[in-house]
């Protein structure tokens, strides 16, 4: 487990510039370590002249890209996105994914959905042997939400979870609000057995937008540490 986490991020933000080339549209992900990503492929980018596009993940990263020089274009002027480059909050042997913790969950998908290829780059504290200890978090819209909310915790005491809890996220003491002026919900589920389960009934309930849960999306991991190396897990199959 890292204490370093920052050394760690860093080695993996490092590592995954050696997926990048020119003439890739580049989906850029949100959260700490896709910023330290951010930075690093703007140095290279003027360092190397590459003719590269980015498009970003959140209003945050768009924001930085911005400020830092890099050729910004939006999901809807591309005919394909080559590699998209994000943190994670959880990740399994599989790859399945929790994301979110920074609440760019819905554009993220979006993005990682439409991608060729997501690298993900996670401190070795990300990876986990089952999905569940960092929080689900599950995008909502704002009419209705209470009644969303009921419809979730029933579903979940009939998928048999029984010590849960569910919480919605705050900012300054004020509901938390997505880049798409969504509410967020926090399950903390301890374990999640069947995440692609959980996934697919969850965002079957009416007034979800989109859950946490990357199922099957991203094809490699970069494991950084604190001791400055990182492993790379590629998706089987
Ligand atoms: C943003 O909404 C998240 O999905 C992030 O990708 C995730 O929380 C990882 O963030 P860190 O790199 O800051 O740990």
């Amino acid at each position: 487990m890292s204490i370093n986490f920052n050394k760690a991020k860093e080695v993996a933000a490092k590592e995954a510039l050696s997926f990048i080339q020119s003439n890739m549209i580049i989906g850029l992900g949100t959260g700490s370590t896709a910023k330290i990503f951010v930075d690093l492929l703007a140095k290279k980018f003027f360092l190397e002249k590459l003719d590269i596009k980015v498009l970003s993940t959140s209003k945050k990263t768009e924001i930085q890209a911005k400020k830092l020089g890099l050729p910004l274009t939006k999901i809807d002027k591309v005919s394909k996105i080559d590699i998209v480059i994000d943190g994670a909050d959880e990740a399994d042997p599989n790859l399945n994914l929790i994301k979110g913790g920074g609440g760019a969950l819905l554009q993220e998908k979006i993005v990682a959905f439409n991608s060729d290829k997501m690298v993900v780059i996670i401190d070795d504290s990300k990876i986990v042997e089952t999905l569940g200890k960092f929080p689900l978090p599950i995008e909502i819209v704002k009419f209705g939400y209470i009644k969303t909310k009921e419809k979730i915790k029933k579903l979940l005491y009939d998928l048999s979870y029984k010590d849960f809890s569910m919480n919605w996220r705050k900012k300054n003491n004020n509901y938390f609000t997505t880049d798409e002026k969504h509410y967020i919900l926090d399950l903390s589920l301890k374990k999640i057995q069947n995440p692609d389960i959980l996934n697919k009934k969850i965002n079957y309930i009416p007034g979800v937008v989109e859950t946490g849960l990357f199922i099957k999306v991203a094809s490699i991991a970069i494991v950084g540490d604190d001791n400055g190396n990182c492993k790379i897990i590629k998706k089987e199959g």
